[in-house]
């Protein structure tokens, strides 16, 4: 205890009733708080709690007779500071944390509430201290040495308030914002506080990253939430030399500009070559994302579309030159491959009417594609000729205006119409899984069907009854004439684009 405060306080004043009225009133602002605040905000009302116990306690024993009255000073002074204090906090809860919504009615940021509260606490004590009757030059000079000792011992915390009171008048970035503030990238966060001291980040990990203000203000900051929402995002990949650059740009533009969840279609995306390494070419793609928690899922998405389109049109993606052969791994069945093809083929209507010999020639031309649930296979209007007879996964046919027309499983075919009559492709159709197609082109069926010019009359009756059957599905009433309609218009554009004609 230093005597030089000891000294000063007055031991002559007994406490007033005014001090129990102040009390009861305090209490009662207490209970109002603790009423008006929400479950998770009552931890605050702790602290003046205790400060209402403590100043029960020290004034009791300050009117107890039964201390000596030099003891009892010490308690009144105990009891000015903790009722002061107390209604001090209980006022700032019901004014400012509840009255004004944490001070945002009014603007207040964290760090100047807190500095505000801690004004006021000293300002608090220091009155409270005088009504105890201490000597205010005593405590002044006692304060002034305390004040020097702690600026002192308190540099690096003082300093981090400095810092603090700046980056909230610069304002670099607020509550919400994805910040990121090393080199390495990998100390990226969402702002959730700022306060006088430091200011704490939400990893995607949910790991709490709270950085000292001193040191956010000395490191470069990297604001991903500002000027705009929008940040665009690389996504490399190495492929090799023997592959020519225009057909990897293409592809890989075609895989992931039909729409990838996550990926903003303004502003467009685009693929880049970026450069050439020791033993492939890297290629990179470019495109925008609106929200940067979603980053590696988006990405994820973005490389899980260029692994099924690049391999779809045979590109490989370089790897490592160490040739790494795992020599328990079961080798490939190519005879049971080619056996699941062919009964793919066997599988559709119309080439039913081939030859044994025809149907495992066309299994031998076709090829296996894989597709990712969301991919689309073929869009309206576009003018490719391929057929495509599901193996595995499922797939949905909708119009150009994306109405659902029909839903596709395993040994259902679709793209038949183009293949028999080159028209553009009559619907959009996309893969609802992970779906694995057989392809059909249309030079290998020709090259088939240029055998017996005469089956495509059955082929055409075949295709014209499955349109007449799409058309009842959909509640248009086909009759049998429509019907024989249908398959002479199918069997003219046949032979036209057999060039039978
Ligand atoms: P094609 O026009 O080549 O390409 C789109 C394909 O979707 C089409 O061939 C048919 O195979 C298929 N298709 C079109 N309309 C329907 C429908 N109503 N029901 C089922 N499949 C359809």
């Amino acid at each position: 205890m230093p005597p030089i405060l000891l000294a000063t306080i007055s031991s002559q004043q007994p406490p007033s009733s005014s001090m129990w009225v102040l009390g009861a009133l305090v209490l009662l602002c207490w209970m109002a708080a603790f009423i008006g605040s929400a479950y998770s905000q009552r931890r605050r009302l702790r602290a003046p709690l205790i400060l209402l116990a403590t100043w029960l306690l020290s004034t009791l024993i300050w009117r107890s007779t039964v201390f000596s009255l030099a003891f009892r000073d010490w308690f009144e002074l105990i009891s000015c500071i903790t009722i002061g204090l107390a209604a001090a906090r209980v006022g700032w809860i019901l004014v400012v944390d509840l009255l004004l919504r944490e001070g945002e009615r009014v603007g207040l940021s964290k760090i100047a509430r807190d500095l505000l509260q801690s004004g006021l606490m000293l300002v608090v004590t220091i009155v409270a201290a005088r009504t105890a009757g201490a000597d205010p030059q005593a405590l002044a000079t006692t304060g002034g040495l305390v004040t020097a000792g702690l600026t002192f011992s308190l540099q690096q915390t003082l300093g981090d308030l400095v810092a603090g009171v700046l980056l909230s008048a610069k304002a670099p970035f607020k509550i919400g914002d994805w910040v990121g503030y090393d080199d390495s990238g990998r100390r990226v966060g969402r702002v959730v506080e700022i306060n006088w001291r430091d200011t704490r980040l939400l990893t995607n990990d949910m790991v709490e990253l709270i950085v000292p203000n001193s040191v956010l203000a000395k490191a470069s900051i990297l604001n991903f939430s500002q000027p705009v929402q929008d940040t665009r995002r690389i996504v490399s990949f190495d492929i090799g030399y023997h592959h020519p650059p225009h057909q990897v740009l293409e592809a890989a533009r075609r895989a992931v500009t039909d729409g990838v969840d996550g990926v903003l279609q303004t502003p467009s995306l685009d693929v880049i070559v970026q450069g050439f390494e020791a033993s492939s070419v890297r290629y990179a793609v470019r495109y925008f994302l609106a929200d940067y928690r979603e980053r590696d899922a988006v990405d994820s998405r973005v490389r899980v579309r260029l692994w099924y389109a690049l391999r779809r049109a045979g590109i490989d993606f370089q790897f490592s030159h160490l040739d790494v052969r795992m020599l328990d791994t079961a080798p490939v069945d190519t005879d049971a491959r080619a056996q699941n093809v062919e009964e793919s083929l066997r599988s559709v209507d119309f080439l039913k009417q081939m030859d044994e010999s025809d149907v495992t020639a066309l299994a031998q031309a076709a090829i296996v594609r894989l597709f990712h649930r969301g991919e689309t296979v073929v869009h309206a209007g576009e003018t490719t000729t391929e057929m495509f007879i599901v193996t595995q996964g499922r797939c949905v046919v909708r119009t150009a205006e994306g109405r659902e027309l029909a839903q596709l499983g395993v040994n259902e075919f679709f793209g038949e119409m183009a293949l028999l009559t080159g028209e553009p492709r009559s619907a959009t159709v996309c893969a609802l899984e992970d779906t694995t197609l057989v392809t059909l082109d249309r030079e290998t069926f020709r090259t088939v069907i240029a055998r017996y010019p005469e089956k495509l009359e059955r082929v055409s009756l075949v295709v014209a009854e499955r349109q007449a059957a799409m058309d009842a599905r959909k509640g248009a009433d086909v009759t049998q004439k429509q019907k024989l309609e249908e398959q002479n218009t199918m069997l003219g554009r046949m032979r036209r684009f057999f060039a039978f004609e």
